[in-house]
């Protein structure tokens, strides 16, 4: 039995926040963000909206693309860092409620910005090992909720959005997820780091007045060894698997940097046409990222059945991630 990457959706806020408007609130320009990063518009949650919210529609559109029942589900994860509860419930639990699925196994999953690469890792081994059949996966985020908007060196980078998918099993090979490496170093945790709200900093007035329950960054530190990392994961994957570059139809990598997006492209020689793009128009969405861009693809017409992917991500913790998935949807 194979793990098969069956359907693909997202949902993205209304509201767009673009460089002018960062313009009118720290000390930046339209010409800065886009020469260092590539981003020109993010989308921005309403103040009501629930990371929760926006994964639950992304999660509709999974399940009616997959074809599938949603009683059928027999495991939701949910990637964040923006749960809408710090502790409980879970936002895989609310999702769940939301979409209307009762007695199911849900969890989150926390992983920073490789969450969702993350998720595909343990739906692999959940399905192959015979213990469920169709799982979903949420990737979803209103970092708006922790973004700084003083900080014009993290604020000007992040925007809110959820990706779902719905994995199941399968016998054909030819639409299954093939690899899925997931890693780890806690050594380089401060670099990037929400420091406050949790059992180091308790919730209190101290804590809020030193900003600490925002995001912190080390923004050209992060930058360097994203690069190294992202870079050395596609190498060691393909290699694993004895796939060339050439037999990638589809290069779908984190989107959190136009230039970092660009080393890794350039230093691996995929070409451009077979690479996904959607910084430019949605900023960094951290574990919304990677489904977000899939579901561009398909909804572009660029992804199409049995089409092989390769997904690389990384993010806080530091946490990296790339997967080899064959595209299981019609
Ligand atoms: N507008 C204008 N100037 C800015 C700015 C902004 N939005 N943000 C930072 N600067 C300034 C800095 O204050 C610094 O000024 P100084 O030289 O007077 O001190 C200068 O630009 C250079 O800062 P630096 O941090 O070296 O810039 P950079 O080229 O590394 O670009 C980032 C900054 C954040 C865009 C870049 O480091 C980055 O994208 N890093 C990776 C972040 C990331 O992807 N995080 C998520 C990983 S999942």
């Amino acid at each position: 039995m194979y793990a098969s990457l069956k359907s693909i959706g997202s949902y993205v806020p209304e509201k767009i926040m673009t460089n002018k408007d960062f313009e009118k609130i720290v000390d930046t320009s339209d010409e800065w963000i886009v020469q260092r990063t590539g981003i020109k518009n993010r989308r921005i949650a309403a103040v009501e909206q629930t990371t929760s919210d926006m994964g639950a529609l992304a999660a509709d559109k999974a399940i009616q693309r997959a074809g599938i029942d949603k009683n059928d589900i027999d495991l939701v994860i949910c990637a964040t860092l923006s749960p809408d509860h710090l502790c409980m419930p879970s936002t895989a639990c609310l999702i769940s409620d939301k979409i209307g699925i009762r007695d199911v196994m849900a969890f989150d999953l926390s992983a920073a910005c490789s969450g969702f690469v993350y998720m595909l890792s343990l739906a692999k081994a959940f399905i192959e090992s015979g213990a469920k059949k169709n799982i979903l996966l949420v990737g979803a985020e209103k970092i708006s909720s922790l973004v700084d908007y003083s900080d014009r060196g993290t604020c000007i980078l992040f925007g809110d959005g959820a990706g779902a998918a719905i994995i199941s099993a399968t016998d054909d090979k030819n639409r299954a997820i093939l690899d899925v490496h997931a890693s780890a170093d806690g050594k380089y945790s401060d670099l990037l780091i929400t420091p406050g709200c949790g059992s180091k900093y308790p919730c209190s007035t101290e804590m809020m007045n030193e900003g600490l329950q925002y995001i912190k960054m080390a923004g050209n530190e992060v930058f360097k060894v994203a690069v190294r990392t992202l870079t050395k994961d596609v190498v060691d994957i393909l290699k694993t698997n004895d796939i060339e570059p050439e037999d990638i139809d589809l290069f779908i990598p984190h989107q959190a940097n136009l230039r970092i997006i660009e080393a890794v492209r350039n230093k691996l020689k995929f070409p451009k046409e077979k690479t996904v793009f959607t910084v430019e128009k949605y900023g960094n969405t951290s574990a919304a990222s990677i489904p977000m861009a899939i579901n561009d693809a398909y909804e572009d017409g660029r992804l199409k059945s049995g089409d092989l992917m390769l997904l690389d991500t990384f993010g806080g913790g530091f946490t990296w991630a790339s997967a080899l998935v064959r595209f299981g949807g019609n």
